[in-house]
């Protein structure tokens, strides 16, 4: 496998969708709804899916991809070489900001994560990292990530977690947010990973992420010594929605052995 070569064509298949998100602020967009009234989906979401489909399909027709809007393959192993796509990661920031949303990419052979992209199409803020060669926001190298305690940490969490939940217990949420330096909440998980990666906050929580949210952006948080996990502190699985931490080594494992109860 000629990875410099993939990594080369991924990252002009990116960009070439970054304008096609970009143009479509020209014309009308149609907005729906999935799972719930919030979970929002357009007919851009579709066609930037649709347009990576075909392209890989055609020149690497061997390979598998699990896509969010589901045009590409039903996913139930790790094995072979397999593109994990989020077209637009952030959706409701696309619709009500034009702004703030990104498109993910991670592409994993047997499981390991051998390219990540990550970018923010608005700001072309493109970070970028192949496994053991360092990460990149556009040409400059990310530096390794040093150790914060808590009490000087940004915490990247939504809202929704410190009010009572299914998933979590909310009121040990609420003393991490009070241990904490501050929180911020991006509404793009990608793009969250991806501040992570650049020392921008410390640490990105949530109960529930999909591999596509998180695939290209573990790629990239891995090359600069974040550590990324479910809450149980294992790698994430990949083939299905979990929950999900990234943080700098040390304030990981302070996060969750002190702060984090899951219910289930
Ligand atoms: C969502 C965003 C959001 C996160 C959700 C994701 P989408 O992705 O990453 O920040 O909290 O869990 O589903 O739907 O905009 O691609
Ligand atoms: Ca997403
Ligand atoms: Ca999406």
């Amino acid at each position: 496998m000629n990875w410099g070569n993939i990594d080369r064509y991924a990252k002009s298949l990116i960009k070439e969708a970054g304008h096609i998100i970009r143009n479509s602020f020209f014309n009308q967009i149609d907005i729906d709804s999935k799972a719930d009234v919030n979970d929002l989906v357009t007919n851009i979401d579709r066609e930037v899916e649709q347009f990576f489909i075909s392209r890989i399909k055609r020149d690497f027709p061997e390979h598998r991809i699990l896509g969010e809007e589901g045009f590409g393959d039903v996913v139930q192993t790790l094995d072979g070489v397999i593109w994990m796509l989020d077209p637009i990661d952030g959706t409701m920031n696309f619709v009500h900001q034009k702004r703030n949303f990104a498109i993910s990419l991670g592409i994993y052979a047997d499981g390991v994560g051998m390219l990540g992209y990550i970018y923010d199409v608005m700001r072309d803020d493109f970070y970028s990292a192949a496994k053991g060669e360092g990460a990149y926001l556009n040409d400059e190298r990310l530096p390794q990530l040093e150790i914060t305690p808590l009490e000087q940490a940004v915490i990247g969490i939504s809202a929704s977690w410190l009010a009572p939940n299914r998933y979590v217990d909310n009121e040990k949420i609420m003393e991490l947010v009070q241990h904490c330096r501050g929180t911020r909440s991006y509404g793009s998980a990608a793009i969250e990973l991806a501040y992570v990666s650049a020392g921008r906050i410390d640490s990105y929580i949530s109960m529930r992420l999909s591999p596509w949210d998180i695939a290209g952006g573990m790629v990239i948080a891995r090359e600069v010594g974040a550590v990324a996990s479910n809450m149980q502190g294992e790698a994430p699985h990949l083939l299905g929605q979990e929950p999900f931490i990234v943080a700098r080594p040390g304030l990981h494992h302070d996060i969750l052995t002190n702060y984090i109860r899951m219910k289930e």
